[in-house]
């Protein structure tokens, strides 16, 4: 990507970035650039998660392929959930992706369009996917619950413990190199811990039975809410993009 479709996403993403004050650069001459990437950054070491992940009691089967998961999804009835969505929403994008995004549960518009993350926390989520260089259809994108809860409420543990397991075939088809968990309730539920974004950040876990390395950042919508939040948002994802690298 060049540093003007880079500096691009980054002003979507409400980032600034800077280049050298001076002279006009002469037709057709390089711009001089400060770093896009400060500040400083330390990658603190790849083998020592902060929390150690319980493995989940089911989960992975099999001689599942996605066209069965998918049916399971489909008509799952494993929680009351499923008396009150639209459509269960099953995930998005590239099946053999090497990055996996997890994010909470469908919302409103993703309940109506059976697909993850449509909605203006969506197109956020897509503006930070291509700020480090990853386009949409180039990551698979998936929920904890695949059915919406009630007026969008936090989903239940119960709920959470029911639904795992699908995510847990998805990445035993997918065998994404990386996980990124978008928000406080997607990262606690993917973590089983009650530990703060805050302190689940810039660590890397490893999630359930398939040991997939795990980054966590911020909700796109909670960024939207909160947009003085997007710089330490771009910091965890060159993190996870660090990471991706060294897996
Ligand atoms: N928020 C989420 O966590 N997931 C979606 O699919 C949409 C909004």
């Amino acid at each position: 990507m060049s540093s003007a479709q880079r500096r691009e996403y980054l002003a979507a993403l409400g980032i600034d970035t800077w280049v050298l004050r001076g002279k006009t650069p002469a037709p057709g001459a390089r711009e001089a650039e400060a770093p896009l990437e400060a500040p400083a950054f330390e990658v603190p070491a790849f083998e020592v998660p902060a929390f150690e992940v319980p493995a989940l009691k089911e989960g992975r089967e099999a001689g599942v392929d996605w066209t069965e998961l998918e049916s399971r999804v489909a008509g799952c009835t494993r929680c009351a959930l499923c008396k009150t969505r639209t459509q269960t929403v099953f995930g998005v994008g590239n099946p053999h992706a090497q990055w996996l995004i997890v994010g909470e549960a469908p919302g409103a518009e993703e309940d109506r369009q059976g697909e993850p993350f449509v909605g203006r926390a969506g197109q956020l989520l897509n503006s930070m996917l291509r700020a480090i260089g990853l386009a949409r259809d180039e990551v698979y994108i998936a929920n904890v619950l695949k059915c919406r809860p009630p007026n969008n409420r936090d989903p239940l543990a119960s709920e959470a413990g029911e639904c795992l397991p699908y995510l847990e075939q998805q990445i035993a088809l997918i065998k994404p190199k990386i996980m990124l968990a978008v928000g406080r309730i997607a990262s606690q539920n993917l973590l089983r811990t009650e530990v703060t974004l805050g302190r689940l950040r810039r660590q890397v876990h490893r999630f359930g039975l398939s040991q997939v390395p795990l980054v966590v950042t911020y909700h796109p919508a909670y960024l939207l809410r909160t947009p003085a939040d997007k710089r330490k948002a771009w910091e965890d994802l060159k993190f996870a993009r660090e990471v991706c690298a060294r897996v």
